[in-house]
């Protein structure tokens, strides 16, 4: 089967930071892919927030690959302050603390950081200025519709729906006062396909045959707000505050507890600055026995689908573990291609754990290498 190459990896959207977090919920993954001792993870890095927290379960090694060389910078610089700064300069130079001095950590940081992504920092100096973790395109979507609420619902509804430690007044609050007309309609508005391909970009979403993706979107978003816990969900927050509430309401690899774990071990991320569909082609049989692959399904055509999915039955160590998610594109792996166990149920109890607003879609497989 030939692999094609991505079609989207021409976009405009990949000459900047997209994601300067990562959308995926690392509790999820954690329960997924159960990485251990014995694992060697292949992972997708967008933000690079789950490749890092995958080295708390003490993997072998983590590769961590992505299209946009951007995104692997922004990695290299997350990785660049465990090896440099103590914990208080992290969260204060990324963003997450306010700072004046966010150019001055930077030299610190520099010696860290391969040429390439040192000179792109070293020209991009607005981003480190402002915070990078405020930069990223799908991150600055989520906080004009932060602000947009705050607009036409209100400051005080916005902060009582994260006050609420018990979920019987959270699922009050929200069936009684959140779930209005005014909700949906803002909603639905913000997550149509327009606003979503012009902020993001029109590629991400050429093959989705839905026509009205706000209402889809929104039930696993109302699933979120109305039964997940939201004072403690750094997700929600992130949105609504453009912060964290606190050290331990964050994710996990920015979590005070996990600092010292995750700077022994930053040695084992091994960055790859490609399309998966070569990486794999150049991979040996038995390399990975993680697979970590975000939404990256989403974007490409059937053929090209199976064609990757093969590959990594190639690729993969006997009863390696393969999730993604889908936004609105739902894939699953045909019956075809024996070498997929499908874990249907799991994954779906998974997906309404996912405190991460919008995925509609879990998958997960063992995966046995084709012989
Ligand atoms: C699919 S996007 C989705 C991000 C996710 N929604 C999030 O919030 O973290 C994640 C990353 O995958 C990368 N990507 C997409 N297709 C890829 C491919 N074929 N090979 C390597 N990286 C890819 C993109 O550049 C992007 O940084």
């Amino acid at each position: 089967m030939k692999i094609k190459r991505s079609k989207v990896a021409s976009a405009e959207f990949f000459s900047k930071i997209g994601y300067s977090t990562c959308w995926e919920d690392p509790l999820v993954l954690k329960r997924a892919l159960a990485v251990s001792a014995q694992d060697n993870v292949l992972s997708i890095t967008s933000g690079g927030d789950l490749s890092i927290g995958f080295l708390l379960d003490d993997p072998l090694c983590v590769v961590s690959i992505d299209l946009n060389v951007i995104q692997n910078f922004l990695l290299e610089l997350k990785l660049a302050c465990f090896r440099k700064l103590e914990y208080s300069e992290m969260l204060s130079f990324l963003g997450v603390h306010p700072c004046n001095d966010r150019l001055h950590l930077f030299k610190k940081l520099e010696r860290c950081l391969t040429l390439s992504a040192r000179t792109y920092w070293s020209q991009h100096r607005t981003l480190i200025k402002n915070g990078v973790l405020l930069q990223g395109t799908q991150d600055r979507y989520f906080f004009h519709f932060g602000k947009l609420l705050r607009i036409f619902l209100g400051s005080k509804k916005v902060e009582a729906l994260l006050k609420h430690k018990a979920l019987f007044t959270q699922k009050r609050f929200f069936d009684q006062v959140w779930n209005s007309r005014r909700w949906r309609l803002i909603f639905n508005f913000f997550f149509c396909r327009t606003i979503m391909s012009r902020y993001m970009d029109p590629s991400h979403f050429r093959l989705v045959q839905e026509l009205r993706f706000g209402p889809l979107i929104r039930k696993q978003a109302d699933h979120v707000l109305r039964n997940l816990p939201i004072w403690k969900n750094y997700f929600v927050h992130w949105v609504l505050t453009k912060s964290y509430p606190s050290e331990d309401c964050m994710p996990p690899y920015l979590q005070k507890n996990n600092f010292d774990i995750i700077r022994r071990r930053v040695d084992r991320i091994t960055i790859v600055n490609e399309e998966i569909e070569s990486f794999l082609d150049r991979c040996e049989c038995n390399t990975f026995s993680k697979f970590n692959l975000s939404n990256i399904f989403d974007w490409v055509e059937d053929d090209s689908f199976i064609a990757l999915l093969y590959e990594i039955s190639k690729k993969a160590c006997p009863n390696a573990r393969l999730s993604y998610y889908n936004l609105l594109n739902h894939r699953v792996a045909p019956d075809t291609l024996t070498a997929f166990k499908r874990k249907k149920d799991f994954a779906s109890k998974l997906l309404q754990q996912n405190r991460a607003m919008g995925y509609t879609n879990l998958e997960l497989y063992e995966i046995n290498p084709i012989q």
